[in-house]
């Protein structure tokens, strides 16, 4: 059911986010804002802060924010219909009747349909896992040293030598379409209708909810395929579902550990760490991260220690932090991977692993540095120009500076030395050196694009939260500087109240009902740097955000020219001289006091 915004509107701004999560959390006003200790993580500290004037929440501690709505979603684990339907009853609103369409019926019952074989057919591995039948299974779990409590909470089960699912669904009355439509039942010319799953010990594989949607299943030897897994149906989506996270997202630990395999998360439960979750045999999509994000701010990857499970770090670690995770790399050497770790070192072993594991850009540049030979002057040198060339994907000069410190001193380099790089006055010029691999235009692009969203995140919250400041920032920003889609239409939207004098991002919040988006807004709304700037730092930040944000909206448009164009080609240049004149922008203090 989709409902229009303005009844969305109407019900948000009848009620007061103070009061809604007043009635579940206990909030102690500090200045503008409440704060409480945080539903969505396990804290002593109260980071969790409830803005009145903003009309949203945030966790400075996880990550978790939103508007009144999410926290319902979130609190209460509704969908978005059912949060606004809870606040239209607090606010004495009707809404307008539901109206699903025969379609949409059909759908939701073919789902339900799915949803109850694949339960059914938990049921019959988890009997027959425990029966004389299951005994080989359950001598090789055993083996693996699962505990029957583990197996149990896990819902491992068994199938057997002679496939007799099929029989016993049939028996059900459920059809062969349905049947095989849930992936448990394949059909060929020469067998029919039968199992897809044969001799394997089987893992359910449960939606966030705990519902089975499909399974996993090992071999108990050699054979090859090591896994077969249940393909993907309606109800199955391997990009947005993680294994474990049904119990993990109820852990307090404040991070998730995030695997490769099925048995690495369920050895880690095992040993206590419940925050164990894996993606289920692909790698890591921008859909696992989004879910990840709901229910942690960071991140720990516990890949496998060979070359492929670097590799796939690697790639994790973008994705991660483009859904606005923290992540660190936990090193598992010389163990294969946390399962075969936590065996031979124990919980205690883990969890001194866990607290010295490395944080994602220092991991980057150090697995980087493998493919130069640091005894060439030469390679070294375009080593450091790489990682330069990273150091300059953070947004502000604030992080830039950290980062720089930080490298510098795992490189046993100086900061100045290392500085110099960066701002491209590094010692050893002229020549271009011979590399291995040079870095891809492709990374380049990536950490330009996340600089490029942060810098203008970090305007729009500064905005939203000092907007008497906006007579200084509107001489110099427009919102079309800002990237096209959601922050285009945030910065629209934002600029509009402000021109106002009415600001109200919960407001523009509301106009929007997917949960992705959702998320992101209280990221635009609630993104702070690594290191908050004193007051007279403050428009020295500003000044070079300004810098960033139009430099940027000029690339776009650069990327987009058409030269037959003439009146696109004009504003462009336009705009380059603009962008000339405010390269070393300073707004002086009088006019920022104004
Ligand atoms: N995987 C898969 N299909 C395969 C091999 C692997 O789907 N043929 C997925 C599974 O989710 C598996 C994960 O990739 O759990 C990691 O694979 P691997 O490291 O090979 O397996 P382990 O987790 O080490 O499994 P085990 O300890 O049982 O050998
Ligand atoms: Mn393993």
């Amino acid at each position: 059911m989709y409902y229009a915004d303005d009844i969305v509107e109407q019900v948000r701004s009848s009620v007061d986010i103070v009061d809604v999560i007043g009635s579940y959390v206990r909030l102690k006003r500090k200045g503008n804002s409440y704060f409480g200790l945080c539903p969505f993580h396990n804290e002593k500290t109260g980071s969790f802060s409830v803005s009145g004037q903003k009309q949203m929440y945030y966790c400075f501690g996880c990550g978790a924010g939103g508007n009144v709505f999410t926290f319902l979603m979130e609190y209460e684990n509704a969908s978005f219909p059912e949060a606004l339907k809870m606040l239209a009853d607090r606010a004495g609103i009707r809404l307008p009747e539901e109206n699903h369409s025969a379609q949409e019926r059909r759908r939701a019952d073919e789902r339900n349909t799915l949803l109850e074989i694949e339960k059914e057919a938990a049921k019959y591995y988890y009997a027959y896992l425990r029966s004389p039948k299951g005994a080989q299974a359950m001598q090789y779990l055993t083996n693996r040293g699962l505990s029957a409590e583990t197996m149990r909470n896990f819902g491992l089960g068994a199938s057997g030598k002679s496939g007799g699912l099929y029989a016993y669904l049939k028996q059900k009355s459920y059809t062969d379409q349905q049947l095989e439509a849930a992936g448990l039942v394949v059909y060929d010319e020469k067998r029919g209708p039968h199992d897809r799953f044969w001799n394997r010990v089987m893992f359910p594989i449960m939606n966030q909810s705990g519902k089975v949607i499909g399974f996993g299943g090992r071999v108990m030897g050699d054979a090859k395929p090591k896994y077969l897994n249940s393909p993907e149906s309606p109800i199955f989506d391997k990009s947005r579902n993680l294994y474990g996270l049904h119990i993990a997202r109820s852990s307090r630990a404040g991070y998730f550990l995030l695997c490769e395999g099925y048995m690495d998360v369920i050895s880690m439960h095992q040993a206590g760490f419940s925050n164990a979750v894996a993606s289920l045999g692909t790698s890591l999509t921008q859909g696992h991260a989004s879910l990840l994000k709901r229910y942690t701010s960071e991140v720990l990857l516990l890949y496998d220690s060979d070359t492929a499970g670097v590799k796939a770090a690697l790639r994790a670690i973008p994705i991660l932090q483009e859904a606005g995770l923290a992540a660190k790399v936990v090193d598992l050497t010389p163990y294969k991977d946390p399962d075969e770790l936590v065996k031979a070192i124990g919980p205690e072993g883990l969890q001194q692993r866990i607290d010295t594991a490395e944080d994602s850009f220092l991991f980057e540049i150090r697995t980087m540095q493998k493919k130069y030979d640091m005894q060439t002057p030469a390679q070294a040198t375009a080593y450091y120009k790489e990682v330069a060339n990273k150091l300059l994907g953070f947004p502000t000069a604030l992080e830039r500076k950290t980062y720089t410190q930080a490298a510098a001193q795992m490189l046993q380099i100086s900061y100045r030395e290392l500085a110099g790089f960066v701002t491209g006055t590094g010692i050893a010029q002229g020549g271009e050196p011979k590399v291995r691999r040079a870095p891809s235009a492709e990374d380049a692009k990536k950490t330009e694009d996340k600089g490029k969203r942060k810098a203008q995140r970090l305007m729009l919250t500064w905005l939203s939260e000092d907007p008497k400041r906006f007579r200084v920032i509107r001489k110099y920003l427009r919102y079309e500087d800002f990237s096209e889609g959601l922050y285009r239409d945030v910065a629209e939207a934002l600029f509009a109240q402000l021109e106002k004098g009415a600001v109200s991002p919960a407001a523009i919040t509301s106009r929007y009902q997917e949960e992705a988006d959702l998320r992101e807004l209280a990221r635009i709304f609630n993104t702070q740097l690594q290191a908050a700037p004193s007051e007279e730092k403050k428009a020295e930040v500003i000044s070079e955000l300004i810098y960033k944000i139009r430099a940027f909206a000029l690339d776009d448009m650069k990327a987009h020219l058409d030269p037959a164009d003439m009146a696109q080609m004009q504003k462009f240049i336009q705009g380059k001289q603009e962008l000339e004149k405010i390269r070393n922008l300073h707004i002086s203090p009088d006019e920022w006091e104004s």
